[in-house]
């Protein structure tokens, strides 16, 4: 009989996750604490922003017309345990106020709140990306609560997907890690990712510290090289070289690769930050801080470039923002999404209003979460309205829709044209040719 499968929280990953089981031709249910979550799910719809996702959900959610009925979705611990015969657990770990360890109340409640109603035999999953070390101590919690005892296990499978792009990353991923500490957890999750396998995603076993370190590594990696072609723009600042053309000459050497060599305002987002800053910390505890004291660098320089793009800004309007108009064009931490999370673009444009601009912000999708979140901000239905009056048009997230713009019509409205590129994605001749002075960070103005 085919594997039921649980889902335990229904965010960005849970939910997608849940979706993407469901499209492997599972049977899923869904859980979530939060009632709401639950009601908009079973309609089809997603609290956030996520190309494909709605969709997904509406092929496959029980009651939609249409549907092929094997998710559904319940709040209820009792129901969840009784159906499933592997629980993926997907709540969120995100960083402790004021500190750098990740807070993992939520992950060890859910663990906790399933385990109690385990009453047959179960193999849970940890997806979260969590302190390595936490999956050893949740298998001892597991297995002190659940009633049906050495019959329940947990195995850790990290997630890789990226905002923007999680469907395709859940049903395609790069590879599969998984922890494991018997055939039997190998064997089932060979069951449940039997399709991307077929597909060739290469499927890799290891134990628990491994899986969870796996995770931690490639996001530390991914930051690593962000603010290392950052720091070359810096030097290129100074030198007046161009960083654009250096990651196009450096990345053509295939063990760099050109991915993820684009300077400008630096990583953002619920993931990388909070990330690294963990694993710092859960390095600390082990007594290997040192092995990771680069990473500190790694984030000092990113947190660095949201200052240069201010200053970038102030000095195009004549050293001071006093009196002066500034459109900030994008809020996200990145396009294709609608999470403002740790965004650098608002970042930028918060430090600039409490420096006395006048900033007015434009997003395609990620309005009504930076209202919530920067409320005393200006705010634009669009780009062209957002500019008007400008002294300088500041770039900060890359979506289509602003490669797409008329210099020549936004020059009309602007009262300088004045456009500082923070993720060098626009291109420069075109706005230039209209007339505009074009700043970009890590080139050398023209
Ligand atoms: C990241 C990891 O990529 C993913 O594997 C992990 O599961 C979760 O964290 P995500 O947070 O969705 O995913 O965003 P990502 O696409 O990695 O971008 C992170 C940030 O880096 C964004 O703010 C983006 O603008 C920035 N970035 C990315 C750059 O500044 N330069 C680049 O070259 C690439």
């Amino acid at each position: 009989m085919a594997l039921k499968i649980t889902v335990i929280g229904t965010g960005y990953l849970g939910a997608t996750h849940a979706a993407a089981m469901a499209e492997l031709g599972f049977e899923v249910l869904g859980l979530d604490v939060v009632p709401e979550k639950i009601a908009l799910l079973e309609s089809g719809r997603t609290p956030m922003y996520e190309p494909g996702l709605e969709e997904l959900l509406r092929r496959h959610v029980a009651g939609i017309e249409g549907s092929s009925g094997r998710l559904r979705f319940t709040t209820d611990w009792a129901e969840i345990a009784e159906f499933g015969d592997v629980h993926f657990v997907c709540v969120n770990t995100p960083q402790k106020q004021g500190e750098y360890a990740c807070d993992m109340s939520y992950v060890d409640s859910a663990m906790e709140s399933l385990a109690k109603h385990l009453h047959r035999p179960a193999l849970v999953v940890g997806k979260s990306t969590v302190p390595v070390g936490s999956a050893e101590r949740l298998a001892a919690r597991i297995a002190e609560l659940a009633p049906a005892g050495g019959e329940v296990e947990l195995a850790w499978n990290p997630e890789f997907l990226r905002e923007g792009f999680a469907v395709e990353d859940t049903l395609h991923p790069d590879r599969i890690v998984v922890g494991v500490r018997s055939e039997r957890a190998e064997k089932l999750l060979r069951e449940v990712y039997a399709a991307p396998v077929a597909e060739g995603t290469p499927f890799v076993v290891t134990d628990f510290p491994t899986a969870e370190l796996v995770k931690t590594a490639a996001n530390s990696f991914l930051a690593t090289k962000i603010s290392f072609i950052n720091a070359m723009a810096e030097v290129c600042e100074a030198a007046y070289g161009d960083v654009v053309k250096l990651a196009e000459a450096i990345g053509y050497d295939e063990r760099i690769g050109s991915k993820f060599l684009r300077a400008g305002i630096g990583f953002g987002g619920g993931c990388l930050p909070k990330d690294i800053r963990a694993f710092m910390a859960r390095a600390g505890e082990l007594g290997a801080d040192q092995a990771l004291t680069f990473l500190r660098e790694i984030d000092s320089i990113n947190m660095r470039r949201r200052g240069q793009m201010v200053e970038m800004a102030r000095d195009a309007v004549g050293g001071s923002f006093l009196g002066k108009r500034v459109a900030v064009l994008g809020a996200t931490f990145k396009p294709d999404s609608d999470d403002v999370r740790d965004s650098p673009a608002l970042n930028v444009a918060g430090q600039i209003h409490l420096q006395g601009g006048q900033v007015t912000v434009y997003d395609p999708k990620g309005m009504e979460n930076a209202k919530r979140l920067f409320p005393t901000l200006g705010y634009a239905e669009s780009a062209a309205e957002a500019v008007k009056g400008a002294h300088v048009v500041l770039h900060l997230t890359e979506w289509r829709e602003f490669r797409e713009l008329d210099p020549a019509g936004l020059g009309g409205v602007v009262a300088e044209r004045m456009l500082l590129d923070g993720r060098n994605a626009l291109d420069a001749a075109r706005w230039r040719e209209a007339g505009w002075t074009f700043r970009a960070m890590g080139r050398p103005a023209a």
